[in-house]
């Protein structure tokens, strides 16, 4: 009973003092005197530290109007709450495992010469970044729009950029959660990085690719001179994504691969029909057809004669192209 007295005592004093609200300037007494506001992050534990002196009769520690200790007797049913230190000069409590709820006003509150006093510390509470939902890798097709999210946590709030992974490292695309992209271009595909910033940890980044589909262009062709018996190459590069797929044909007819003593090879960007042992017919018009789901393209592409001079064999600089299409 005389535990319940003191108590009730205690909480109506409190209660009395609570809505009061405002801590009381120190003016000529000096306590209580809590510390400076406390920060710590999250996960990480508090010590509320209140400075006492002789005179002091009753103390307690706040959490907002709730009470956490009463002089030793523990109020709070939280297992994270403990005290410290209860002495003439020092009473101090400590939070384990501080969580972001746990953010706000703590009161130290003392009775001195029966007068109330409080002092009041701010507990904030600060969390890295933390990007909490971005955007898929994504692919689409050139001339659409694209609009990129990342949501990021933290306290202090973060700050979050968009950059553009590029060669030509263009930096900073947007200071925002959001990147719009309208009208797209190739050269605006890759990888896109998100940063997520606030002081108190190293950032948050992660990255999301973007690929642009485009139809296949062709890059790279060249005509070829080849003589009768020997081996003749022809190639064909097309830029393309998806990559593009190609056909050769000479004149109206697909030719096949093995068919006719001729090779078709694909290789990424680059398709080579290899002619293993020229004959005169071989000469002539091909067109390589560069396809892809967005569309085709095609180039022509001449394979020629080559004379061989005989007195001049192994002198290939000096042979003369002697084939109808060659200019
Ligand atoms: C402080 O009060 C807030 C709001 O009621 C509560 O969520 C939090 O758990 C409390 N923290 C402690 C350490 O008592
Ligand atoms: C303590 O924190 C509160 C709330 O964030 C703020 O209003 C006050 O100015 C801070 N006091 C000091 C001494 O930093
Ligand atoms: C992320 O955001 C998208 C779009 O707003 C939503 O559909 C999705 O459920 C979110 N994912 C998570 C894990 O919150
Ligand atoms: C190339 O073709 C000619 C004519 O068909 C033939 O006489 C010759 O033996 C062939 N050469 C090779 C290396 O196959
Ligand atoms: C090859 O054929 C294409 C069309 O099939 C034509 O446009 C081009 O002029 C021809 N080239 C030569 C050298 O005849
Ligand atoms: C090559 O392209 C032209 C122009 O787009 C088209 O008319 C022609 O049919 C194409 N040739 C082949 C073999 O696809």
């Amino acid at each position: 009973f005389q535990s319940c007295g003191y108590l009730w005592e205690h909480s109506r004093v409190l209660l009395f003092l609570v809505p009061a609200g405002v801590p009381v300037r120190s003016g000529d007494a000096a306590f209580p005197k809590a510390m400076d506001n406390v920060t710590v992050r999250q996960g990480e534990s508090a010590t509320l530290r209140c400075t006492v002196d002789d005179r002091v009769t009753r103390v307690a520690w706040l959490n907002r109007s709730t009470i956490l200790y009463a002089g030793n007797d523990k109020w709070s049913i939280d297992n994270r709450v403990v005290i410290l230190s209860n002495t003439k000069t020092q009473y101090s409590i400590k939070i384990h495992n501080v969580d972001v709820y746990d953010e706000g006003p703590y009161t130290c509150s003392v009775q001195t010469d029966n007068h109330p006093k409080t002092s009041r510390v701010h507990l904030i509470v600060q969390v890295p970044p933390q990007i909490i939902n971005i955007s898929s890798d994504i692919t689409v097709n050139e001339g659409s729009s694209v609009t990129l999210m990342c949501l990021a946590f933290g306290r202090p709030e973060p700050t979050v950029t968009w950059r553009h992974l590029s060669k030509k490292g263009r930096g900073f695309v947007s200071e925002d959660e959001y990147l719009e992209i309208t009208g797209i271009t190739r050269d605006q595909s890759g990888e896109y990085e998100c940063s997520a910033v606030n002081d108190v940890a190293a950032p948050d980044i992660r990255k999301v690719k973007v690929t642009v589909n485009y139809p296949p262009y062709i890059s790279n062709t060249k005509n070829t001179g080849a003589s009768v018996g020997q081996k003749g190459i022809l190639r064909c590069e097309a830029v393309a994504v998806p990559v593009a797929e190609f056909q050769w044909f000479k004149e109206d007819t697909r030719l096949a691969n093995g068919l006719d003593g001729v090779r078709i090879e694909n290789k990424g960007q680059m398709s080579t029909l290899t002619f293993f042992n020229v004959s005169e017919k071989d000469y002539g018009n091909y067109t390589c057809v560069a396809t892809n789901k967005l569309g085709n393209t095609n180039a022509s592409i001449i394979l020629y004669g080559l004379a061989i001079n005989s007195r001049c064999l192994g002198c290939p600089l000096l042979s003369k192209a002697h084939s109808k299409f060659k200019g």
